[in-house]
């Protein structure tokens, strides 16, 4: 029997240090993400200073759909820094996945899995004081070990574990495997080269997995979370737009720096993207960015068969709402 799950679904925007600020979550919940996480977060930093890591906790409105996810590599740090984190209410993720060479030169990420042993007892501190505990992990250090990854996490009592399929050694190379060791007792969720609804689908349906967690397909498209079919011009448009408006409640004018690597994603396949993509990667003030975006899009949804009289504000009226 598989223990109960309190993650609130089956889809989620899997943790990306740099990518999964608090406005690019807020824009994957909205458009059909279950959850979320923070991006990584050193757990020697929460000790000595909490205060300089409020920026990347969940905020209110998304308290109970975002875990904090720490890396570390010993686990009395880990397990105090967990303690500081469910002081306020959030559910913590350990990383046991990355295999970036500046994490794993001190031990941590993918390098807790280079030692079981020493991994569980991460795992079994960290749960001792824990109440929501998920951990985020590769198949293994060198070579797939996944079925004794799963067992200790499944001995140890994780609520959820995700689970890249590649070993740290591969870094992104190759392909992800969706076929893991999963014989149902613990809910688990799929990661790696999930790019479009039918990946979700085969990802599911090859792991048996209880959902997945989406990564780089979701960068400049987070309508892979909706349940609606591939979204229109129009609606490409707003979600822009919002993204736009939410980069620049949280960062003023700072935020046209941190959309740059979004736009790829959102002009993907569109015509004159290359250019556009060439000047838009230059600005540095969002107003001026969302101007250039709605001239864009409006020569390209025109080009898709838009009444010529129609004027832009009028469209982002009718599709954007508000
Ligand atoms: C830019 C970037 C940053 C990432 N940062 C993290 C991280 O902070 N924590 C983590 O567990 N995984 C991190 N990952 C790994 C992803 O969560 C995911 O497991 C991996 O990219 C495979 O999924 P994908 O093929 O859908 O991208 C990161 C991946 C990318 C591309």
């Amino acid at each position: 029997m598989s223990k109960a799950n309190f993650l609130p679904g089956n889809i989620g925007l899997a943790p990306m240090a740099g990518v999964t600020d608090y406005p690019f979550r807020k824009l994957c919940l909205q458009h059909g993400a279950y959850f979320a996480f923070t991006e990584m977060i050193s757990a020697k930093s929460v000790i000595i200073n909490v205060k300089i890591n409020e920026i990347y906790f969940p905020r209110q409105d998304e308290k109970d759909r975002v875990g904090v996810q720490l890396f570390g590599s010993d686990y009395a740090e880990l397990s105090e820094a967990a303690a500081i984190v469910q002081e306020k209410g959030l559910w913590v993720d350990l990383n046991a996945g990355c295999p970036v060479s500046k994490v794993i030169k001190k031990g941590a990420g993918s390098a807790l899995l280079k030692d079981l042993g020493e991994f569980r007892k991460v795992v079994r501190a960290m749960r001792s004081v824990l109440k929501r505990f998920t951990v985020k992990t590769r198949i293994g250090w060198e070579k797939d070990e996944f079925e004794k990854i799963y067992n200790i996490l499944l001995e140890e009592n994780v609520d959820a574990v995700f689970v890249h399929g590649r070993t740290a050694k591969q870094m992104y190379s190759g392909k992800a495997t969706w076929k893991i060791y999963n014989p149902g007792f613990v809910p688990l969720y799929i990661s790696g080269d999930i790019y479009t609804k039918e990946d979700i689908k085969n990802a599911m349906e090859q792991s048996g997995a209880t959902g997945v967690i989406v990564a780089r397909g979701s960068i400049g498209n987070p309508w892979i979370f909706s349940e609606i079919g591939e979204p229109n011009c129009e609606q490409r448009l707003c979600t822009i737009l919002k993204h736009l408006e939410y980069l620049y409640d949280e960062y003023k004018d700072y935020g046209a720096v941190v959309f740059r690597k979004f736009v790829a994603g959102y002009t993907k396949n569109m015509l004159g993207a290359r250019d556009f993509r060439d000047k838009v990667m230059k600005i540095r003030k969002l107003e001026e960015l969302s101007s250039e975006f709605q001239k864009f899009f409006y020569e390209n949804c025109y080009k898709q068969g838009f009444r010529k009289e129609q004027k832009i504000s009028d469209i982002l009226n009718q599709t954007c709402g508000n």
